[in-house]
C-alpha cells in the first residue's frame, strides 16, 4: 500500500514508519521539523528512515495546504501523527495548538475527502478523558478536557466524526495513552527523568510521584496499528484506546528504574491542574478486534528505553 505517514519524524511516527516499511509498504513521510523539542531527535530519527529505498519525505508545514495536492497523489491510506503534543505548553502558546492541531487536521480531512482516501488514522489522547472516578475508562466513556491540548484532541474526534457521517470517509481515531520507548520524546517524564541524570540535574517531580499512568509501550502500540490497517472494519466511524491497561505511579516507574540507573536528585512537587491525576484506559475493544493480548512488561520497555537512551548519539 502507499501510506502518508504525517509526523513521521516525531517519537510515534518514526517507529509506526519504521514498522510499515518492514511489511514492505511504500511510506511518503511528512513532517515540518519544528523546534518544540530538540530537533536532533527528529533528524537523528529522519536519518535512518531515509536509509529505506520505499520512504520519501517531505519537509512541510500541514497547516499551509497549498502544497499537499501536487506533491502527494494516489495514497491508499493517511496515518495523520503530526501534532502539537504537551499538555502543559497548551497554557504557555495556546495558538499553536489551534494551528497544528485544528487547522492541519482540517487540512488532511479535506485531503483524504478530495483524493478519496480509504482511511484515516489520526491520533487522539487519553487526555480526552480529564479526570473521571470511572476506571478503566471506556471509549464511549464522558468527555472532560483540562486544558486546550485534550480539547483540540476532542474536536478531531468530532470533526472526523463530520466527515463520516457526510462523506462517508472510513475514520479511526487512536486515543494513545503514555506511549513510551527508544528515541522518546525528550519533553516527557521518562526522558526528562534520564535527561536529569545524564546531565547532572535536579528532576521536578509532580504531584510527588502520585499520578498514575497506563505506560504503553511503542513497539506494542504500532504492532496494534499495523494490525488495524490490515482489518476490515464494520464501522466507518472508529475510536480505540491505544494502551497497556495497567496504570502506575511515576514513583514506581521510578524504583523500576533504580535496578538499572541511578537516580537523580529529586525535587518533589505539587500537583498541576492541567494533569489527569491518573490514566487508565480500557483496551477491551482493541484487543478484541485486533487480537492482540501480548503487552511488553514494563520492566522490559523501560530497560529498552534507558539502554537506547544512553547508546544514542545525536548531533
Ligand atoms: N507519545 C504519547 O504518549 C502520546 C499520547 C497521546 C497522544 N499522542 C499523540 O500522538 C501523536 C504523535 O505524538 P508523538 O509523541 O510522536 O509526538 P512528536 O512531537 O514526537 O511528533 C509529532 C510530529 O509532528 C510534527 N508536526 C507538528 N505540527 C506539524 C505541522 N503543522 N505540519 C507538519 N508536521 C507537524 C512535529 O514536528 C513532530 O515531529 C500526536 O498527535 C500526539 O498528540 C501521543
Amino acid at each position: 500500500m502507499k501510506i502518508l505517514i504525517t509526523g513521521s519524524a516525531g517519537f510515534i511516527g518514526f517507529h509506526l514508519s519504521m514498522k510499515l516499511l518492514s511489511e514492505n509498504h511504500k511510506i511518503i513521510g511528512l513532517d515540518d521539523l519544528n523546534s518544540y523539542y530538540n530537533t536532533n531527535y527528529k533528524k537523528k530519527r529522519l536519518s535512518i528512515l531515509k536509509k529505506f529505498k520505499n520512504f520519501s519525505f517531505l519537509k512541510e508545514d500541514l497547516s499551509k495546504e497549498k502544497n499537499l495536492y501536487e506533491k502527494i497523489k494516489n495514497i491508499d491510506v493517511i496515518f495523520h501523527l503530526a501534532a502539537q503534543p504537551g499538555v502543559r505548553y497548551s497554557i504557555i502558546n495556546p495558538k499553536v495548538y489551534i494551528k497544528n492541531n485544528i487547522n492541519s487536521f482540517i487540512n488532511i480531512l479535506e485531503f483524504a475527502r478530495n483524493q478519496n482516501v480509504k482511511k484515516l488514522f489520526y491520533a487522539s489522547s487519553s487526555s480526552v478523558y480529564g479526570n473521571t472516578n470511572k476506571f478503566p475508562t471506556k471509549e464511549n466513556n464522558k468527555l472532560n478536557p483540562l486544558s486546550i491540548y485534550a480539547s483540540t484532541k476532542v474536536h478531531n474526534e468530532e470533526y472526523a466524526k463530520q466527515y463520516t457521517n457526510h462523506y462517508g470517509l472510513k475514520t479511526i481515531g487512536l486515543r494513545f495513552f503514555t506511549v513510551y520507548g527508544e528515541l522518546g520524546r525528550p519533553d516527557m517524564f521518562l526522558y526528562k527523568y534520564l535527561g536529569s541524570l545524564k546531565k547532572k540535574q535536579k528532576f521536578n517531580l509532580n504531584f510527588n510521584g502520585n499520578y498514575k499512568r497506563d505506560f504503553t509501550y511503542i513497539k506494542d502500540a504500532v504492532e496494534i496499528m499495523n494490525i488495524l490497517l490490515k482489518k476490515k472494519l464494520k464501522s466507518n466511524y472508529n475510536i480505540f484506546n491505544i494502551c497497556s491497561s495497567k496504570p502506575v505511579s511515576l514513583n514506581k516507574v521510578i524504583s523500576i528504574l533504580d535496578n538499572f540507573i541511578k537516580r537523580p536528585k529529586i525535587i518533589y512537587k505539587n500537583k498541576n491542574n492541567l494533569d489527569s491525576l491518573k490514566t487508565y484506559g480500557d483496551n477491551r475493544l482493541v484487543k478484541k478486534i485486533t487480537g492482540f493480548k501480548k503487552f511488553t512488561l514494563l520492566k522490559t520497555g523501560l530497560q529498552n528505553t534507558v539502554k537506547n537512551y544512553f547508546e544514542l548519539k545525536l548531533k
